[in-house]
């Protein structure tokens, strides 16, 4: 994983099931056991600009790739690109609500899914282009998935796909950008 620093993480111990941890010693579920990364990165406008956080999200990347938000940056794998900005080097230009229920695609082994934030960055940084309801993409997404695709999502949260879209949590990354600024977290999900 090259310079990326990799903490691997083990919430409680090995109880037979690989998505459940319990405390040692006790009977109690504390969570769930997965990869667990922390990075410092400088924030930059486009989220590839910062090579760490650029270089982990490939590291999770198999097969055939839909990056549904591509933006500027483009990526060490096989991707199929989409950004609904006409400047961003792209195969398709179109919203990613669209583009996923099109019906036009093919089955992916990974997904990346960088949206613009929130509102407020969608409109200082992305021209007022928001996409709406990620929800209604998330649930269009098992669609167009292969049996063990993992998607891969950034934001503010680990919320993801979740289980029920029939998505297992694997790794967890925090990248963290020092002074005044938020967090991002990544989180990679394999579907079931
Ligand atoms: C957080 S940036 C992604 C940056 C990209 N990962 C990179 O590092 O270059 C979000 C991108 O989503 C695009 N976008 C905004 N609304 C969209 C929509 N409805 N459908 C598709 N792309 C959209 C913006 O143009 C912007 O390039």
């Amino acid at each position: 994983m090259g310079e990326v620093k990799q903490l691997q993480t083990w919430i409680g111990i090995w109880s037979g099931d690989w998505n459940c941890g319990y405390i040692a010693g006790s009977n109690h579920m504390v969570g769930i056991m997965m990869e667990m990364h922390y990075l410092t990165q400088p924030p930059k406008r486009y989220t590839f600009e910062q090579p760490k956080l650029k270089e982990i999200v490939e590291s999770y990347c198999v097969g055939l790739t839909l990056n549904l938000f591509a933006g500027r940056v483009l990526m060490d794998i096989n991707e199929v690109r989409n950004d609904i900005d006409p400047d961003m080097p792209a195969d398709f230009h179109m919203d990613a609500y669209e583009l996923v229920s099109s019906g036009d695609l093919p089955k992916f082994d990974s997904i990346i899914l960088d949206p613009p934030y929130n509102l407020r960055k969608a409109r200082e940084k992305y021209n007022g282009r928001y996409i709406g309801l990620f929800t209604k993409i998330k649930n269009v997404l098992p669609t167009i998935c292969n049996d063990g695709a993992r998607i891969i999502t950034l934001g503010y949260d680990t919320v993801g796909m979740s289980k029920s879209r029939g998505f297992k949590k694997i790794a967890v990354a925090v990248i963290c950008h020092n002074g005044d600024h938020n967090d991002t977290l990544m989180v990679v999900e394999e579907k079931q």
